[in-house]
């Protein structure tokens, strides 16, 4: 099938790639000439694991095409994809719909008869009829049909989210749009046994806002008990493990943290809670997530001071992860933002380190050393905090990083480290979720197994969990 995707950005660019993938003829087109250019020469825009051999692939073998003509691309696709931007309007919360509406416009007049244009940007309920009232008065010829088929792309897995997801959800007016979308999805998805929910429009819409605030407010609800684990004396990974075998819980999104960033969870709960007020719904428990989230961002500079023992002025503090989550170069409503600006206005020299993040970082921090090697970041530190959880980070040899340090603190915002490992380095620890440990002294001859993991060899049928209690 001709398809056509109108934004190379994050969804535009995964999703007209797979579409491809998939053996569709796929025109991504974007205002943005360099961008296009750069495209065409295999530059992507994002960092996305395994998206530049996939893009590369089906390119050289002439599926997917870059282009600034939206003309040329939309004007006998059967498909019309809108994956643009709907940031936050500044000061609102609510989606800005007008690059969306802008797209709307520009393809009327240049639709093939028939086409299904296909909203895949997240919109509030609603928008679907919007463009097509827009597109019903521009349009020059034939008939039309308007359909969503939101996103659940995980940055950092996107590629195995598009190709493999738990759903695709489409919502449709009408039979044209659903015989469209099933040809695109139907073969592709049964042959990985992926289930399509066929809604209406408007519920489809909201689909996707009422997913990400249900998976903000799971993450906010561990975050809140993590908080309560310091206190009582538990674990909050043993928590959240006996808790997420329930599968009516289920084990994912229950990792205790910083608080969540990206380009989603903040800005859709905000969009949700702007619809829900213009219809007078009052939507409680994800007024308290958003809230709870943004005051927990900028508490974690407490945690850090608390754990260096109060006045952090003057002191050199090293960060170790800046992107909102692994994988990633998105630093979008990142928590290392607020906790690093908080440190420095509290006197704390700030270093950072992130594997990839780095750039994207530096455009938005001030007065930070940005260094490429995690070890050298932590040198002469006074304390270490652990923001992202990359594999490259949680694989440090803690014994190094202490002794490239002034004072042997660690701050784990992310439970990167097993309870005991960084202490079993020498580390004065402060963790998210679980009371202090006191450092193991490493004095030869007398090992010590406080916070050791019992051996592989005892296992007696199906254990999980099991570290020992102190
Ligand atoms: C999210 C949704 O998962 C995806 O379906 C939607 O389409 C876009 O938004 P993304 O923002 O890429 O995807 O990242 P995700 O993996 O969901 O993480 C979001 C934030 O929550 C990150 O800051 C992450 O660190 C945090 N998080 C996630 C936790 O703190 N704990 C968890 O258990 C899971």
């Amino acid at each position: 099938m001709k398809i056509a995707v109108i934004g190379t950005g994050y969804v535009g660019l995964v999703s007209g790639t797979c579409f491809a993938e998939w053996g569709n003829e796929v025109a991504c087109v974007d205002m943005n000439a360099e961008k296009i250019l750069g495209l065409r020469r295999g530059k992507l825009p994002i960092y996305e694991p395994g998206l530049d051999e996939l893009v590369e692939r089906n390119y050289a073998e002439g599926r997917l095409s870059f282009t600034t003509d939206i003309a040329k691309a939309v004007k006998d696709a059967a498909a019309v994809f809108i994956a643009v931007g709907t940031p936050s309007r500044p000061g609102h919360g609510d989606a800005d719909l007008s690059f969306i509406y802008m797209a709307a416009k520009e393809i009327a007049p240049l639709l093939a008869e028939n086409a299904v244009v296909v909203v895949k940007s997240t919109v509030p309920v609603g928008t679907g009829d919007a463009v097509e009232k827009i597109i019903a008065v521009k349009r020059r010829r034939g008939t039309f049909s308007v359909a969503s088929n939101p996103e659940f792309l995980r940055e950092g897995v996107a590629i195995r989210d598009f190709l493999e997801p738990d759903r695709v959800v489409i919502g449709v007016a009408d039979e044209r749009a659903r015989e469209v979308l099933m040809e695109i999805y139907g073969a592709p998805l049964a042959q990985v046994d992926a289930p399509i929910v066929v809604a209406k429009r408007r519920t489809s819409e909201l689909i996707k806002y009422a997913s990400n605030a249900f998976l903000a407010t799971k993450i906010t609800f561990i975050n809140e008990l993590a908080d309560l684990c310091e206190q009582v004396g538990t674990d909050v990974e043993e928590l959240a493990l006996g808790m997420g075998l329930d599968k009516r819980i289920g084990a994912s999104f229950l990792n205790a943290g910083p608080g969540y960033g990206g380009s989603c969870f903040p800005k859709d709960t905000l969009a949700l809670l702007r619809t829900a007020q213009d219809h007078g719904v009052a939507l409680r428990i994800v007024q308290e997530t958003a809230s709870a989230n943004e005051a927990r961002k900028r508490r974690m500079a407490l945690k850090v001071m608390d754990a260096i023992g109060g006045n952090i002025d003057g002191l050199t503090i090293a960060v170790l992860g800046l992107t909102f989550k692994p994988d990633t170069d998105d630093m979008r409503e990142a928590p290392s933002v607020p906790l690093i600006e908080t440190l420095q206005r509290f006197g704390a020299i700030v270093r950072a380190h992130d594997p990839v993040g780095m750039e994207n970082a530096a455009r938005m921090l001030e007065n930070v050393e940005l260094l490429e090697d995690p070890y050298e970041c932590a040198r002469g530190a006074d304390a270490v905090v652990i923001v992202t959880d990359w594999d490259s980070i949680q694989n440090l040899d803690l014994v190094r990083l202490r002794r490239t340090m002034r004072s042997p603190v660690l701050v784990d915002l992310r439970g990167a480290f097993k309870a005991g490992l960084a202490e079993e380095a020498g580390f004065h620890v402060s963790a998210i979720g679980r009371p202090a440990l006191r450092p193991v002294e490493l004095s030869p001859g007398f090992p010590d197994t406080r916070y050791r993991l019992p051996g592989a060899s005892e296992a007696s049928g199906r254990v999980l969990g099991g570290r020992y209690d102190h």
